[in-house]
């Protein structure tokens, strides 16, 4: 894959721009995007699509700023998403209806009625309450909501137990063996018409194997539900496709071997296949850029405390994540490291970036990055500990542009309320 974060003359540059110059306008913390990068990593799906009528649905959730959004609509991207808020973010970022799917376990019965009203490819469908509910909603709203239904394969995906989602037990989809029910029910309701079926297993899948097995699984259901009589002529294969986070870890599968399978295992069945990828389109697309407030002596080792917290990016508290960290100035070659505790401000020890990590003689002042990070960087950012929310920077060629401003301390504040019998003397 390309790589728009490369030193140039010992200063690491996002595409032509060189990172301190960024840095100096904006202020630390913030996120950093490549807008080459979007775009490359959306091509290489759909390039690697092309021989199957598709639709690639970006995963809204792993980076929502609607610059981000534009970018990837206009080349041609629809948009999976999971919330009232990000059907709104989408439609704001100029995508039409028929390219959005709404997926998601807890859809309210307005968030279904402002997606009808604005335009809908399908919905996800993840339990016979929310089809009945869904039904009702559409028929009150005089429509019809185009569905397909998410299964449980019961696959496991082999990666981290907070974002596995198709094992039997996980709260997503209707388990295999209520399917074909959950379909006649669906063909019998008048506010449905079924278009398709739909899963998805988890999220950073390293291997092609769970994928395999769950798209075989899919073409074994897809004939059943025709013989019974559905029109099954969308098949939504979900996100997932894990990214490389260690420089030295096993190469993740490529969009051409994931698409290939996609292809072998689905391709003679003649449905259009929608897939839903997040991370691999946005995730290392961008950095989190921070400043070194202080170098303080550790018992152990150095400390290195941030600008940055577990607030501006939650991945290693939350799910104790790996990202490469790297100096923007270069260190000298064959110059000195030693292992440091690398945190953030936030009073609590979760707030720990990484621990014994090798890297060069970093102090007060300097900059650093944490690579990967544009996907579940700034969308799980919070206020905690009354932080600011950091910006967003989409870098074009030579130019930068602010696409989320700073959110000042007073934003968060205002919305406080104070009842009057508080300040009453
Ligand atoms: N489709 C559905 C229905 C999903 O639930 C997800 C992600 C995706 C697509 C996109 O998956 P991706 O291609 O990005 O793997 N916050 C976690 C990741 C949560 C993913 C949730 N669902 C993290 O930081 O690793």
């Amino acid at each position: 894959m390309t790589d728009e974060f490369q030193y140039r003359d010992g200063i690491l540059h996002a595409e032509d721009v060189p990172i301190p110059e960024i840095a100096k306008a904006v202020g630390t913390p913030f996120y950093l995007y490549s807008s080459r990068m979007f775009a490359a990593n959306l091509g290489a799906f759909q390039s690697a699509l092309s021989g199957i009528d598709h639709l690639v649905c970006y995963s809204v959730k792993a980076n929502s700023n609607v610059a981000v959004l534009r970018l990837l609509g206009n080349l041609g991207a629809g948009m999976d998403v999971v919330s009232g808020g990000e059907y709104v973010r989408a439609r704001a970022a100029g995508i039409p209806g028929d390219r959005i799917v709404f997926s998601g376990v807890g859809k309210t019965r307005d968030e279904m009625a402002a997606a009808l009203g604005g335009g809908i490819r399908h919905f996800n469908v993840e339990s016979e309450p929310e089809l009945r509910l869904l039904s009702e909603v559409a028929e009150s709203h005089g429509t019809v909501a185009p569905i397909a239904i998410r299964i449980n394969p019961d696959v496991d995906p082999g990666t981290h137990e907070k974002i596995s989602t198709g094992k039997s037990g996980d709260k997503f989809g209707i388990p295999v063996s209520r399917v074909r029910d959950a379909y006649r029910e669906a063909g019998q309701l008048p506010g449905i018409r079924v278009v398709g079926i739909d899963v998805h297993i988890g999220s950073q899948v390293m291997d092609l194997a769970p994928f395999r097995r769950v798209f075989r699984l899919l073409a074994d259901l897809t004939r059943v539900l025709r013989e019974d009589g559905h029109e099954i002529r969308r098949i939504d294969a979900g996100g997932g496709l894990g990214i490389n986070y260690r420089p030295a870890e096993d190469p993740a599968p490529s969009p051409a071997e994931y698409c290939a399978l996609l292809a072998d295992t689905l391709g003679h069945l003649g449905v259009e296949i929608d897939v839903e990828p997040g991370r691999f389109i946005s995730g290392n697309a961008g950095v989190m850029v921070s400043s070194v407030l202080y170098r303080k002596t550790g018992e152990a080792r150095d400390i290195l405390v941030l600008d940055s917290a577990m607030n501006d990016l939650l991945r290693p508290a939350m799910y104790g994540a790996y990202h490469e960290i790297e100096p923007v100035i270069a260190p000298a070659e064959n110059g000195r490291t030693s292992a440091v505790d690398i945190v953030g401000p936030i009073c609590e020890s979760g707030d720990t970036f990484a621990r014994g990590r090798e890297l060069p003689q970093l102090s007060d002042g300097d900059l650093l990055v944490f690579r990967s990070t544009g996907a579940y960087g700034a969308v799980m950012a919070s206020g905690y500990n009354s932080r600011p929310l950091i910006p967003e920077v989409l870098v074009n060629g030579e130019e930068f542009f602010v696409i989320r401003a700073r959110i000042p301390v007073e934003d968060l504040i205002n919305r406080d309320i104070v009842p009057e019998w508080l300040t009453a003397s």
